[in-house]
């Protein structure tokens, strides 16, 4: 599974009449291994997440509980996409501007990451990243 840009993965929801259940194995569903899980939940509406980038990370993001939206950004071009399905999650490659926002109540937003959390990876002022793209482009 080779996946540069961001892209949207439905998985595959084995549900019988006990429920549902889904997953997601690192380099079979989700194009690398999973080194750390975090979530996300509490945050009010008008609340905006992320609004960082990353040098070296790679997520998938699924809303496993309700719902939020992820605006994604390469610098120049924007996409917006509702997360609002347990077996839905979004792909970002590292080098993308996040931000997550519109986080209904019963929000729980899972993070798979491809690292360890390094905090000097993260590029968080928007300026300086689209400024850094447009040299790579
Ligand atoms: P932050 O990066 O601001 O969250 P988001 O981008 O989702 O809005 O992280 C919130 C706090 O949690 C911040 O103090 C850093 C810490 N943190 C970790 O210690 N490890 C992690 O893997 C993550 C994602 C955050």
């Amino acid at each position: 599974m080779i996946v540069e840009k961001h892209k949207i993965i439905n998985f595959k929801e084995n549900g019988d009449n006990r429920g549902k259940l889904v997953v997601v194995e690192g380099m079979k569903d989700i194009p690398f291994d999973i080194k750390r899980v975090f979530y996300i939940y509490g945050s009010d509406p008008d609340v905006v997440r992320g609004q960082h980038a990353n040098r070296e990370t790679e997520f998938v993001l699924i809303n496993v509980s309700g719902s939020s939206k992820v605006r994604v950004s390469d610098g120049k071009n924007e996409s917006v996409f509702i997360l609002d399905k347990p077996h839905t999650g979004i792909y970002l490659p590292k080098m993308l501007w996040k931000d997550m926002y519109d986080f209904s109540s019963d929000s729980i937003l899972l993070v798979l990451a491809s690292e360890h959390y390094d905090g000097s990876e993260y590029i968080r002022d928007f300026d300086a990243f689209s400024k850094e793209t447009s040299q790579h482009a």
